[in-house]
């Protein structure tokens, strides 16, 4: 089968390797940075499985039927089928995702290869796959929600927690069919879960899904919070509840609040799409988030406030890593963001640890790739995450990072 691919972040390229093992792919993108570098078997992202795939492919090890271009036009019209894997971000003043990236890939096929099935592997609004339906008649349209950890991004489509393909229409069901086949041929595993349902529970599938996870960071996080304020040892209460195997000794370690690309957008579209529904808990894991940041925020103020009245004149918070997660690449919407906001808002300077971020500043605060000059200079360290790297200074630093994992 002829596949086009649409966006080749880590949705869509792992999607794309995964289908071109046995399949025709054409992964495109407007970056042409990103398809000169896949042309060339190297990954635009960093995640293991993929480079591992890619590097394969190179040395004729692996065989991938994978080619990557800037022309849409041309990898659209030969398509069977288009996989739509473009951002959907949250846009503040609508209070809602912008879908336009999603619309500009439809409007293209349409216009050029209307008799093409369109995958929306984007997240979408909760009724999403029904608007285009009414909006577009013409096109074929699926939602395939995406369950993918970034940094893990094909391993997780090698080996799915599961499969769930929605369509509009009961008539599509053998093309659902068809499409959820696709991807468990590409998997290693065997007998993944796979369910064909209506689009809009697909699509309440991913939100809600998301939302639990981020309720269980929350919450965890309110765990700590509570065990600061009123003096107690966290760890031990996490450890006390976590053995209760309804509550499971795993995704518990406290954080600076829940963030990356998904978590933050996902659940306050679920909380937009709760308008008239009635509701307490959704609006509470959205605000607990905000909190955690207030109180974060606040702890690592007061401890800079303390240096300032034993003669620090300006403390400088060190902000170590932007990442979310230890081993990921990309910083987008990482709760120590939020922090470090809050922390310049009250005055202080801060200068920033981040390896991967080619820029002499961040937000108006200095950047440094020098370890050693940003554990001198730090006079606090805040670490989302812990890392070896701050052992030498382990006093100055602030975690909530418990256990030492993500
Ligand atoms: N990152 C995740 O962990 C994850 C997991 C599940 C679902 N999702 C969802 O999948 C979608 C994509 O996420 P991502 O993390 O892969 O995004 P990304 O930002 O990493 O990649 C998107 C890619 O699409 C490209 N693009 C933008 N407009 C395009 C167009 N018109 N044609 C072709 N390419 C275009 C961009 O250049 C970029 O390379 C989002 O809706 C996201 O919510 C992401």
């Amino acid at each position: 089968m002829n596949i086009a691919v649409g966006g080749t972040g880590y949705v869509g390229l792992s999607l794309a390797i995964l289908l071109a093992q046995h399949n025709q792919v054409t992964a495109v993108d407007v970056i042409p940075k990103k398809v000169e570098k896949l042309n060339n078997w190297q990954s635009p992202i960093a995640d293991t499985e993929i480079e591992r795939f890619l590097k394969e492919a190179s040395e004729g090890k692996r065989k991938l039927n994978l080619t990557a271009t800037t022309s849409a036009a041309t990898a659209y019209a030969n398509a069977d089928l288009v996989v739509i894997a473009t951002p959907t971000n949250y846009d503040a003043r609508k209070n809602f995702f912008d879908t336009h990236f999603v619309e500009q890939v439809i409007e293209l096929v349409l216009e050029i290869n209307p008799k093409a099935t369109m995958v929306v592997k984007s997240t979408v609004p909760v009724g999403y796959t029904k608007s285009i339906c009414a909006r577009y008649p013409k096109g074929k349209f699926l939602f395939s929600p995406e369950f993918l950890r970034e940094g893990h991004a094909l391993y997780d489509n090698l080996h799915p927690s599961r499969i769930i393909v929605g369509t509009p229409f009961e008539d599509m069901r053998a093309e659902a069919e068809r499409f959820a086949s696709l991807l468990a041929e590409g998997a290693e595993d065997t007998d993944v879960p796979t369910l064909v349902m209506h689009a809009t529970e697909a699509e309440a599938v991913k939100l809600f899904a998301n939302t639990y996870l981020a309720l269980r960071v929350a919450y965890f996080n309110e765990l700590d919070t509570y065990c600061e304020v009123r003096g107690l040892d966290t760890a031990s209460v996490v450890r006390g509840v976590c053995l209760e195997p309804r509550v499971g000794d795993f995704y518990n370690n406290p954080s600076f609040g829940y963030g990356g690309y998904c978590l933050p957008k996902d659940t306050k579209q679920l909380l937009a799409n709760y308008q008239d529904v009635p509701q307490n808990l959704i609006s509470a894991i959205v605000q607990s988030n905000r909190t955690r940041k207030d109180f974060v925020a606040e702890e690592i103020i007061d401890r800079c406030r303390l240096l300032k009245e034993h003669g620090v004149k300006h403390p400088l918070v060190g902000i170590y890593r932007l990442t979310m997660k230890s081993g990921s690449d990309n910083f987008r919407a990482s709760s120590i963001q939020g922090i470090m906001k809050r922390i310049k808002a009250k005055g202080f300077q801060c200068l920033v640890y981040e390896p991967t971020l080619d820029a002499p500043d961040f937000f108006e605060s200095e950047v440094t790739h020098n370890l050693n000059y940003f554990n001198e200079n730090a006079d606090i360290i805040v670490a989302n995450r812990w890392n070896d790297d701050l052992s030498s200074v382990s006093s100055k630093v602030y975690t909530r990072d418990l256990f030492c994992r993500d």
